[in-house]
C-alpha cells in the first residue's frame, strides 16, 4: 500500500488553505448560498448530519473530499475492516467492526464472537430468571460493574441513555458502576448493598489495571468478611471479563464465569464486546443486539458510501478543516438530551486517546495539529455553565449539537405527560437557537451597538439528529464517532489504537506508593524533584494528624 506523506504535504491541503481565505462570516456564507440549510444534509438509518452551520463552502467541500482520497482513506477502511495490522505500535488488528456483524453473515473464523455473545446471553439469563444465586441461595438483586476507561465509560453511558427501555426480563435488578482508584465509588455502594445478593464484573482487558483491581479486591475483601467459603464466594459473586484467562484464574475467577475479549478489539472500542454484559444485564440482552444492529448499520453506510456522502467522513473532514485549516482547537459536544449525561465524556476518551497523538504510524513526529480539545456537558445545562465564553469569549470553538426530534409517549392523555412533551419542544427550541445564534450572532437578532450585547456569532457546528433516541440509533450515533475518529487519524498518519501516553504516570505512580504506605520508605522511590518531595511530606503530615 502506498506511504502517505505528511498532511502538510498533501495537494488537496494546499488547496484547501488557499479556499479558506475566501470564506466570509458564516452569515455571509448563507446570504450566497441560502439553500444551503437544505443542501448541507447528509442522511442514513437513524441519523441526520447537518453540517450547513459549518465555515466551508461547496469548493471546500470538493477539495476536502480531494484530500480523503489521497490521503488513501478508502484503502485504510479497506484494511480496517479485513483485519490488517491497523494498529502497527502494537502489531495488531483493531476489529471493533466484527464484534457488530450478524450472526448469518459472521465469517467462520469468527465464529467466537457469536459463543461470547451466546455465553453473556446464558449469563444474563440465569440472572434476570433467578437461577444464578448468591452464597446464600438468595437472587441477585444488584450488580456492580468494576471497571475503568474503556471497560467503565461505553457501559455507563449506554446504560444510563436507554435505560427507560429496560426490557422486563430485567426485573428489579440494579446496575450500578465504580471505577475511581480511591474507591470512594465503591465505598457509597457497599454501604446500601448486601453481598449475598451482589455480583461484581470485573471488567478489565489487560487485567492487570490497578484501578479495578484494587476495587475488585476491596470487593472481595466485602465479601469474604460475610462468607469465609472462599469457592463458593468466588463462584456466586465474581464474573471476570478479560483478554487473559490466566491472570483471571489467578486472581479467582472460575472458568465459567470468564467472557473473553480479543487482543484486536481496543479497549475504548470494547463497549460491543462481553465488556457490555453490564449493559445486557441492564436492558436486556435483546437491546444489546439491536445496539449491534445499529451499528452495523452505520459501518455498512461507512464502508460503502462516498465520501460527500458518508456521515462520519464529512464529521472526520470538517474536523480537519476546523483544526488544520481555520486553527479551532477546541471541540464542544452538546447533547440536548439528558439521557445522553455521559456521551461527552465517553467521547473524550474515544477521541482525545485515540487521537492525541504527535509521532506518525512511523514513529516520525509531525509538524501540524491533531485531535482538539474534546469537553461537552448536556447543551441545556451548558447554557447555564460555560456558553459564555462561546458566544463572546475570545477562543474560537467548534460545536457538535445532538437532539433526538421524538421523545416521550404522547398517546397517553395524563397530563404530566403533555407537560414533558412542552417541556421537549423547548428543548428543541433551545438547541436550534443556541446553533443559530452561534453561528449569525448579531446577525440573527440585529445589530446592536451596545458592546456587552455583542454576539460576533461564527461559531462552526455540525448538528445530529435522531428520529429518537433507542438503542439501534445510539448504536449509529456511536459508530458515526469511531469512524470519524479512524478517519481523522488516517489523514493525520497517525495510530488511533495505542495509547502509549497513559504508561509513564501508571509506573510513576507505582514508584511512588512507597512514600504513603505504613513502612513509609521514601528512598526507594529513587530521586524525586523538590515539588513532588514538598508535596509527599506535607499530606503525609496531615495522615499522621
Ligand atoms: O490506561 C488507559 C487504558 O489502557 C485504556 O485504554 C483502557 O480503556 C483502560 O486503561 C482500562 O484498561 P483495562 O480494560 O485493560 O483495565
Amino acid at each position: 500500500m502506498a506511504k502517505n506523506n505528511l498532511l502538510t504535504e498533501r495537494k488537496a491541503f494546499q488547496f484547501l488553505k488557499e479556499n479558506a481565505e475566501n470564506i466570509p462570516h458564516i452569515a455571509e456564507i448563507f446570504d450566497k448560498q441560502p439553500a444551503r440549510g437544505k443542501d448541507y444534509i447528509i442522511q442514513t438509518e437513524g441519523i441526520t448530519l447537518d453540517i450547513s452551520k459549518q465555515r466551508v463552502n461547496d469548493d471546500s467541500i470538493k477539495l476536502l473530499c480531494d484530500l480523503y482520497y489521497e490521503s488513501n482513506v478508502p484503502e485504510h477502511i479497506k484494511m480496517l475492516f479485513n483485519g490488517s495490522l491497523v494498529n502497527k505500535s502494537e502489531d495488531r488488528a483493531a476489529l471493533h467492526t466484527q464484534l457488530r456483524v450478524p450472526k448469518e453473515k459472521q465469517k467462520e473464523s469468527y465464529n467466537i464472537v457469536n459463543d461470547q455473545l451466546d455465553h453473556m446471553e446464558l449469563i444474563v439469563n440465569q440472572i434476570h430468571n433467578g437461577t444464578w444465586r448468591g452464597f446464600s441461595g438468595k437472587r441477585i438483586t444488584d450488580v456492580v460493574n468494576l471497571g475503568v476507561g474503556g471497560s467503565d465509560l461505553g457501559p455507563l453511558m449506554v446504560c444510563h441513555a436507554l435505560r427507560e427501555y429496560s426490557l422486563p426480563s430485567v426485573g428489579s435488578l440494579n446496575v450500578h458502576f465504580a471505577s475511581t482508584i480511591d474507591g470512594s465509588q465503591l465505598f457509597g455502594l457497599l454501604k446500601d448493598l448486601k453481598p449475598e445478593t451482589t455480583v461484581f464484573l470485573i471488567a478489565s482487558k489487560s487485567f492487570t489495571t490497578i484501578d479495578t483491581l484494587s476495587n475488585a479486591n476491596t470487593a472481595r475483601s466485602w465479601l469474604l468478611s460475610v462468607c469465609p467459603n472462599k469457592e463458593l464466594m468466588l463462584r456466586c459473586h465474581f464474573i471476570g471479563i478479560s483478554s487473559s484467562a490466566e491472570k483471571m484464574s489467578e486472581w479467582g475467577i472460575v472458568e465459567k464465569n470468564q467472557l473473553s475479549i480479543w487482543d484486536w478489539v481496543g479497549g475504548r472500542y470494547s463497549l460491543w464486546s462481553s465488556v457490555g454484559l453490564s449493559i445486557a444485564l441492564a436492558l436486556g440482552m435483546p437491546l444489546f443486539r439491536e445496539l449491534l444492529k445499529g451499528a452495523h448499520s452505520l459501518d455498512e453506510h461507512y464502508r460503502t458510501s462516498p465520501p460527500e456522502k458518508n456521515i462520519p467522513v464529512m464529521m472526520a473532514l470538517i474536523g480537519i478543516w476546523n483544526v488544520n485549516i481555520l486553527n479551532i482547537k477546541a471541540q464542544a459536544i452538546l447533547p440536548y438530551d439528558g439521557r445522553l449525561k455521559y456521551f461527552p465524556s465517553y467521547l473524550t476518551q474515544l477521541e482525545m486517546e485515540s487521537n492525541g497523538k504527535s509521532v506518525t504510524q512511523d514513529g516520525e513526529p509531525i509538524d501540524y495539529s491533531t485531535c482538539p480539545i474534546l469537553w461537552g456537558e448536556v447543551g441545556a445545562n451548558a447554557q447555564h455553565a460555560f456558553y459564555q465564553l462561546l458566544h463572546q469569549g475570545t477562543q474560537s470553538v467548534a460545536a457538535d449539537f445532538i437532539l433526538a426530534a421524538k421523545r416521550y409517549d404522547t398517546n397517553q392523555d395524563d397530563s404530566h405527560k403533555n407537560s414533558l412533551v412542552a417541556q421537549h419542544e423547548l428543548n428543541i427550541s433551545n438547541c436550534l437557537a443556541q446553533s443559530r445564534v452561534l453561528a449569525f450572532g448579531n446577525y440573527a437578532i440585529g445589530n446592536n451597538s451596545n458592546p456587552f450585547r455583542n454576539y460576533p456569532g461564527n461559531q462552526p457546528s455540525s448538528t445530529l439528529v435522531l428520529p429518537k433516541l433507542d438503542a439501534f440509533t445510539l448504536g449509529s450515533l456511536i459508530a458515526c464517532y469511531e469512524h470519524k475518529v479512524f478517519t481523522q487519524a488516517v489523514i493525520w498518519g497517525i495510530n488511533p489504537f495505542d495509547q502509549w501516553g497513559v504508561e509513564l504516570g501508571k509506573q510513576v505512580a507505582s514508584q511512588l506508593k512507597c512514600l504513603f504506605s505504613e513502612d513509609n520508605e521514601p528512598n526507594k522511590a529513587g530521586a524525586l524533584d523538590s515539588s513532588t518531595l514538598a508535596l509527599a511530606s506535607m499530606i503525609q503530615d496531615f495522615r499522621k494528624e
